[in-house]
């Protein structure tokens, strides 16, 4: 493998070096609207002054600019100047959909905070929350003091759940009438997901989360036309979990905290749960087989940029969790990375457990 050669290894650190540099350009062609205006223009392309001039640049900015894209096939530059969509010219609306949040995620909620990293996880705090706004805390418990961060990382996260509720629901199994709680449900969006892929089951889904989701969720559900099937309940999971549901759901939380709170948080949905009670936990992981990007993201994002703990396991390590707070676990699945478009970053495993009867 040529990564075990030397220029094997200094290419690899050449390509994480300029790591940020390529994103910083690439974001800024889609923030410039230059692939909308090269997609208009069609076959014909445009030339750099003609981009300059309807994304209010210069045609020098606009030809530096684009070198990267012309290196990476994205656009294309013809020996007369004229650049046309190439790569980009593949792309559909969805792609695109699922991609911008991800630059977005990326520019406003990690690239500043990235730079505290190093104190971050010498100190177990979110060293660049406080330094760059002054808050203390973690990110989530930060929504009414980031809100421009928070509507940036709510576009990412929607897009997550887009993206891998309808794979953990298509697996997933609810008994007619259960009473579901969806722990950490954030905005209702899982919920409303849920009853989607289960509309034979007359489940009724109450979403669990900070108080400050309360009113965005109440929404979600008015919006879905699902109020009277859903209902929220404001709560803090690391000190208790409401009871009075057959099934708990934990999605993209316990993947947020260390062990130990993990363990916290399972305990208490054990405790909540009648014996019998179900428990389905999907969560990030290192995929046994490789793929995505969460390598390369997740544990930037959860140590420098929201958590200052926590980050993907091995879908093993969350089975043992899962059975350390008492469960009997019933069946594990990953996901299968090559059935997702090649942009997707995360990689999930799903794990159903109950609570012995
Ligand atoms: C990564 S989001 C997951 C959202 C949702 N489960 C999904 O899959 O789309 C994490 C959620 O945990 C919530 N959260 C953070 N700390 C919490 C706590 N201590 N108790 C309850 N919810 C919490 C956040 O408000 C946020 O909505």
């Amino acid at each position: 493998m040529s990564r075990h050669t030397k220029d094997g290894v200094l290419r690899t650190l050449r390509d994480i070096i300029v790591g940020p540099t390529r994103f910083a350009t690439i974001a800024t062609i889609f923030e410039l609207g230059i692939p909308a205006q090269l997609e208009t223009a069609g076959e014909e392309g445009m030339n750099a002054a003609q981009l300059a001039a309807v994304t209010a640049t210069t045609a020098h900015n606009i030809e530096q600019l684009l070198q990267l894209a012309v290196k990476e096939g994205l656009v294309a530059r013809s020996e007369n100047g004229q650049y046309t969509p190439a790569g980009l010219a593949l792309l559909d609306d969805g792609d695109l959909a699922r991609i911008t949040p991800w630059i977005g995620l990326v520019k406003e909620v990690c690239l500043r905070q990235v730079y505290h990293l190093t104190e971050s996880v010498r100190s177990g705090e979110t060293v660049g929350l406080k330094e760059l706004y002054g808050v203390e805390g973690n990110f989530y418990s930060n929504m009414l003091n980031l809100p421009s961060l928070h509507e940036t990382w709510a576009k990412a996260m929607a897009q997550v759940t887009a993206l891998a509720d309808p794979w953990l629901f298509g697996r997933l199994d609810f008994p007619r009438g259960a009473r579901v709680l969806d722990v950490a449900g954030n905005t209702g969006q899982g919920a409303v997901l849920a009853h989607r892929h289960h509309a034979d089951k007359d489940l009724h889904i109450t979403c669990f989360d900070l108080p400050e989701k309360e009113s965005a969720a109440l929404a979600t559900f008015k919006e879905a036309g699902l109020e009277e099937r859903c209902a929220f309940i404001g709560g803090d999971a690391l000190a208790a979990v409401p009871a009075g549901f057959d099934v708990i759901t934990i999605k993209h939380f316990l993947d947020m905290w260390d062990r130990q709170n993990a363990v916290r948080i399972l305990r208490n949905a054990y405790e909540a749960l009648p014996p019998g009670g179900i428990l389905y936990a999907m969560h990030l992981v290192y995929p046994e087989q490789g793929g995505g990007g969460v390598e390369e993201f997740f544990p930037a994002y959860f140590l420098g940029c929201t958590m200052a703990q926590g980050g993907p396991q091995k879908t093993a390590a969350y089975v043992a969790w899962i059975e350390e707070a008492g469960f009997t676990v019933t069946s594990v699945t990953e996901q299968d990375t090559t059935a997702f478009p090649a942009d997707t970053i995360p990689a999930h495993s799903v794990i159903c457990a109950s609570k012995p009867a």
